[in-house]
């Protein structure tokens, strides 16, 4: 599969199959991922794998549509508010990079904002300061959700700036 067609298929997948998908793939895929931009080589990108237990805290409505692993990728934080942000923004491309990786090699994931409450940090026990891009079910789709059509990109030009 080649860039293009990776970043065009994937899709938020909402029904995992049950079968188990091997820790040492999920970690090849975080590997991948981590050769995404960031400023400053900060790599502000943690990796929480989520545990039955703690996943049975968290009580998602859709249980992560059955996934059989759970991770949450959260980003470090900041020495200032814009340093924050651009972690958070590098740890969002990160989370993109995973997705794709996973897609490629036939995996899919689902990706929730569960994690962002504040009662998810706590039982997550996300420290103060960090920020939350989510908590993904990783696993083999069930089921593919059709595309969601997006906007044409001209529409989205704001500007020709001479
Ligand atoms: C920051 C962020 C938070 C998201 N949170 C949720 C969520 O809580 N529940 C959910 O079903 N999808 C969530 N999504 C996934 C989007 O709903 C999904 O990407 C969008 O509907 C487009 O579908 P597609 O990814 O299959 O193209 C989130 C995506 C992002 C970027």
């Amino acid at each position: 599969m080649n860039t293009l067609e990776a970043i065009q298929t994937r899709r938020n997948i909402k029904a995992f199959k049950p079968e188990a998908v091997d820790k040492e793939r999920i970690i090849g895929w975080l590997e991948a991922a981590s050769f995404a931009p960031n400023h400053r080589m900060t790599e502000p990108w943690e990796i929480r794998f989520v545990g039955p237990e703690t996943r049975a805290l968290l009580n998602h409505k859709t249980d992560f549509g059955g996934a059989p692993a759970v991770i949450v990728i959260t980003s470090k934080g900041g020495a200032s508010e814009p340093e924050r942000e651009e972690n958070l923004m590098a740890a969002a491309c990160f989370a993109q990079n995973f997705l794709l990786a996973a897609h490629a090699e036939g995996a899919g994931a689902f990706w929730s904002s569960l994690a962002a409450s504040p009662r998810s940090r706590d039982i997550l026990g996300i420290p103060e300061g960090h920020d939350v891009v989510g908590i993904f079910g990783v696993g083999i789709p069930a089921e593919i959700p059709p595309l969601k059509d997006r906007t044409p990109i001209a529409l989205k030009i704001a500007a020709e700036l001479a």
